[in-house]
């Protein structure tokens, strides 16, 4: 039913550089938290992550998505978080995933160079960068053989889908 599915898409900036969050683990112990938790709460979705800032849909009942989405508001691996949108929505885009993710890959740079976007530079155009992900991932989810790809050693179990 249309009234089922809640969900959010917000983008935020990551609290610390690149080599940081991927050196230090944030990532993947956010993503593993991250999983976890959205299967036993039936709630799915994506989460991009640009080198410069966060970009997740998620989606589910709402008293799931809710609690969920309060905890990572108050998580301190990202800041300056703005919804982009809150609404129910007739039906998942993301079904299956627990958690999908989207690194910085060549594939997606490839991708969004593809489209127009220009290289990745600097903090001023994290904007940019996360409308053009969004058009992407939400015109074209989870049959895109890129989502979940990674280069940086973190694995396939990143790309696993659930
Ligand atoms: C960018 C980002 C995305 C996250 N996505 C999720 C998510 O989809 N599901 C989830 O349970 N936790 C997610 N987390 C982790 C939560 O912020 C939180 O640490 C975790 O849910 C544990 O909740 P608690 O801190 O309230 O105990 C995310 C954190 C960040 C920084």
């Amino acid at each position: 039913m249309s009234e089922d599915i809640f969900r959010i898409i917000y983008k935020s900036a990551a609290a610390h550089p690149a080599d940081v969050m991927l050196g230090h683990g944030h990532i993947a112990n956010l993503l593993a938290t991250a999983r976890q938790r959205n299967r036993a709460a039936d709630v799915s979705g994506v989460l991009v992550y640009t080198g410069l800032g966060f970009f997740q849909v998620l989606e589910g009942p709402r008293s799931s998505v809710q609690p969920i989405f309060e905890s990572i508001l108050a998580d301190r691996r990202h800041h300056t978080l703005a919804v982009i949108e809150m609404d129910f929505t007739a039906e998942r885009r993301f079904d299956g995933w627990a958690m999908g993710f989207l690194g910085t890959t060549r594939e997606l740079d490839d991708r969004l160079n593809g489209i127009g976007l220009g290289p990745v530079g600097g903090p001023e155009t994290l904007d940019r960068l996360l409308r053009r992900t969004l058009l992407v991932l939400v015109d074209s989810p989870i049959s895109m053989p890129w989502l979940g790809a990674r280069e940086d050693g973190l694995g396939a179990a990143l790309a696993r889908r659930f």
